[in-house]
């Protein structure tokens, strides 16, 4: 697999690519892990699947969680709980809770740490040994995010996901999904197109995002030598977000 083209950028879930027939009648041999399940898109992409291809094999959830415990009460509360499963609990009434456990295991983790922040080991060798697809829905939606934890979970975090799907063996497809042409200030038709590393939305500009790392920081460090209060901090990162 190479970066990037191996990734496939989509705005939407309806995007014309996706041929959700195939991904249906795929989803029932092929394990999948979703990233940013409690998030809007995930969480519609995830009930469509168990509500229209039950026969759907395995779903690894990864849910910004300390441990088991919390992915599996983050599941419960924030994924399944949910009007949107309305559906889903009207149709398996009692035996809901055995089909989610059969089909959905949560995993605890954080797409900005490396192999996705997941310490439970063998869960993670279970996901690079059954993993086939790999769906990154997660990511900071916050316009004024801190400029340091949009460049961990959105850039950083992107390369994560990338790092983990090459470790799945039987890895067959990585869908990256995200807001790629909002950004920058172009005006009239906007064509889409493929970007290449270190191609910018901003202008003609380029960037580094080696050199972007060390000046956030830099800049962190700067500020906490001058003794800066850390709410100050937190707006000065995310002016800097703007500014970038
Ligand atoms: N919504 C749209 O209409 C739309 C349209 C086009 C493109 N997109 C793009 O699609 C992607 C998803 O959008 P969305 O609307 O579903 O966003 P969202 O509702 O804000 O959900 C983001 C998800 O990412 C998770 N997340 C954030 N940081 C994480 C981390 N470090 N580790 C693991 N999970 C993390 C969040 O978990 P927590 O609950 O822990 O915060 C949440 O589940 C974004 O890239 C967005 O720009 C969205």
């Amino acid at each position: 697999m190479n970066y990037p083209s191996s990734i496939i950028f989509q705005h939407q879930i309806s995007c014309k690519i996706w041929n959700w027939e195939v991904f249906c009648s795929f989803s029932r041999t092929r394990p999948f892990l979703v990233t940013g399940a409690t998030g809007y898109l995930a969480k519609i992409f995830v009930e469509k699947i168990l509500r229209v291809q039950p026969k759907v094999k395995k779903f690894y959830l990864l849910l910004r969680a300390a441990d088991a415990k919390s992915a599996a009460e983050r599941l419960r509360d924030e994924v399944i709980g949910k009007e949107l499963f309305r559906v889903l609990r009207e149709k398996h009434g009692a035996s809901l809770q055995s089909f989610i456990s059969e089909k959905v295991t949560p995993v605890a983790g954080d797409i900005s740490y490396e192999d996705l922040g997941v310490k439970d080991s063998s869960l993670k060798d279970e996901m690079w040994r059954e993993v086939d697809v790999v769906l990154n829905f997660a990511a900071t939606t916050d316009f004024d995010e801190r400029y340091d934890v949009a460049l961990g979970i959105n850039t950083q975090g992107a390369l994560h996901v990338l790092n983990f799907a090459k470790k799945c063996v039987n890895v067959k497809m990585l869908v990256h999904v995200s807001t790629a042409y909002v950004c920058g200030e172009d005006a009239g038709l906007i064509p889409e197109q493929p970007y290449h590393m270190g191609m910018a939305k901003k202008g003609d500009s380029k960037i580094d995002i080696n050199f972007e790392k060390k000046m956030v920081q830099e800049k962190i460090n700067e500020l906490k030598l001058e003794g800066v209060p850390d709410k100050e901090i937190t707006s000065a990162m995310k002016d800097l977000g703007i500014e970038r």
